[in-house]
């Protein structure tokens, strides 16, 4: 399986903290926010990783990583010219993947503790995709997952009515199929192309499994929660369990 960490967009909500650098180089704890996702993958024994950023940032992206080799991993780099949703983001892995299976996170999603058992779950699985659920307290805010006994029936992208307080946080695990999967899929109202368009598609076909996160875990895109990704960082000492 290979990675890919998607650390693109604009950070608006983090301004002006990102008026000059990428969302992903700012601090938490004591290491750059994009070490924790790069750890997670390692921690899989996944040492193959795309990194897809945008143009304005890329040359700071790749004097932090360069070629990996201070992690014991390979780096690949991809541009993300224009900000058109996760999906749209993830079509330029395509050929980096070159049909294996992907492990796919969010470069702002923050933990402390390793999804390599979902890693482990995911390969036993003979297709399909696997995503990962938090309980959460804002769910207006997230992907929501409504469940019944034992799977995902639907997923809402930030719903106003949600069904559950199930969100479905940054680290999403692919086959194959997931690039012709997102070419079917259409624009939002807000202009992007949804990942939760592309999960809803694996639920469609019954193809989409779920685990739970344990440990603390925070998206760090707003304030709020940066500070939040901040605080768990410095609890565990940057260190994944
Ligand atoms: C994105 C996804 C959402 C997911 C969240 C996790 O939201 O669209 O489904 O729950 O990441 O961090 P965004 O951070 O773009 O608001």
């Amino acid at each position: 399986m290979k990675g890919v960490i998607l650390a693109g967009g604009k950070g608006q909500r983090l301004y002006p903290l990102t008026k000059v650098t990428n969302k992903h180089l700012l601090p938490v704890g004591s290491e750059p926010m994009i070490f924790n996702p790069i750890n997670q993958l390692i921690s899989c024994g996944i040492k193959d990783i795309l990194i897809v950023t945008s143009t304005e940032h890329m040359g700071d992206m790749v004097n932090l990583l360069g070629s990996g080799h201070d992690f014991s991993a390979q780096f690949t780099y991809k541009v993300q010219e224009d900000a058109k949703g996760i999906a749209h983001a993830l079509l330029l892995a395509e050929n980096f993947a070159n049909g294996e299976r992907i492990c796919v996170i969010l470069g702002d999603n923050i933990a402390s503790h390793s999804i390599a058992p979902f890693t482990k779950e995911f390969l036993l699985q003979k297709e399909g995709a696997k995503v990962l659920l938090r309980k959460v307290s804002d769910p207006e805010r997230y992907g929501i997952a409504a469940l019944d006994e034992r799977k995902i029936v639907e997923i809402q992208e930030k719903p106003e009515k949600p069904k559950s307080n199930y969100a479905v946080i940054g680290y999403y695990m692919y086959d194959e199929k997931v690039f012709d999967i997102i070419r079917k899929q259409k624009f939002s109202a807000r202009g992007e192309l949804e990942i939760t368009s592309v999960n809803n598609a694996y639920v469609n076909d019954h193809m989409l499994t779920y685990g739970i996160l344990k440990g603390d875990w925070t998206d760090a895109g707003t304030m709020d929660s940066f500070w939040r990704a901040n605080q768990i960082m410095k609890k565990c000492g940057n260190r994944i369990k």
